[in-house]
């Protein structure tokens, strides 16, 4: 079932929207050669606690995963796509480092992610990163009244496609709000004009996922989280939590690293309107 929200459940979702983008924010400022997955998880979890909010991915136990999440923020590397379990490992320089983070403040929820390189980038890393931010804002700008479900998919898809990025098609957005996990689902890659009619009031976590070797593969790490690409490559994520209103696209994590390119879509996309 979609649930559309109220103005204020929006403003709701926005304020813990503006948490989880300072914590994200200061996640990036640490990152650096030496410092272990395991710190940054600990940084998020202190900041959070200090808001009076609470880390929406702790003890989450899908019916997918084996065990329920061990941690407060999802910290990928390299290979790792999405849902890396932080460890102790030591960031190194160079290293492709995607982290994600919901929280639950009042009682509504905000989703975001961001990919960035730990110290010197590879070109081909940080192409890599600034598609995905791309295909983000492309989804983000298609997020409009009016529009459809397969509007911002395809907008999505078709950024990933043009840089020979694969896609891992199976996996994607979804409604956000009350509950980290709600309906719909929000593809990466469908075709323009199909699927569900976007409506005022309808909140959903955006997040293109996008591998380096061109391959939509994964496979599921032995810890039953971790998803790795197929060839190795490495791979990116970034993810807002958006507002479809009567004015355009409202990115409600705009405080996230890098928040700042689907918030001018937005606002570009309003303005077209
Ligand atoms: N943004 C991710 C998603 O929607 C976060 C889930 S992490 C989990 O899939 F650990 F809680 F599952
Ligand atoms: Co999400």
């Amino acid at each position: 079932m979609i649930e559309l929200k109220s103005a204020g459940e929006i403003d709701a979702v926005t304020a813990a929207g503006a948490v989880v983008g300072s914590v994200l924010t200061a996640v990036d400022e640490h990152a650096a050669p030496g410092v272990t997955l395991r710190e940054l998880d600990a940084l998020a979890a202190d900041l959070i606690a200090a808001t009076g909010a609470r880390p929406s991915f702790l003890d989450y136990h899908p019916r997918f995963a084996p065990v329920p999440y061990p941690g407060v923020i999802c910290a990928s590397v390299n290979d790792a796509v999405v849902h890396a379990i932080p460890d102790d490992y030591a960031l190194r320089d160079g290293d492709l480092l995607s982290v994600d983070l919901a929280v639950h403040l009042d009682g509504w929820c905000a989703d975001a992610a961001f990919s960035a390189v730990v110290g010197a980038a590879d070109p081909a890393d940080q192409a890599l990163i600034d598609t995905c931010e791309r295909a983000l804002s492309a989804g983000v700008a298609a997020a409009v009244p009016g529009a459809k479900m397969g509007d911002i998919a395809h907008a999505i898809g078709v950024v990933g496609r043009a840089g020979g990025y694969g896609l891992l098609a199976d996996h994607g957005g979804h409604g956000v709000g009350r509950e980290m996990h709600e309906d719909p689902h929000v593809p990466n890659e469908g075709k323009p004009g199909r699927g569900l009619r976007l409506r005022p009031g309808l909140v959903i976590a955006i997040e293109p996922m996008l591998t380096a070797g061109g391959r939509d593969g994964y496979y599921h790490d032995r810890d039953g989280w971790t998803l790795r690409t197929v060839d190795g490559s490495r791979a990116a994520h970034t993810e807002h939590t958006i507002a479809v209103t009567e004015s355009g696209p409202r990115v409600l994590t705009a405080g996230r690293p890098s928040g700042r390119l689907a918030v001018a879509a937005a606002q570009t996309a309003g303005a077209l309107r």
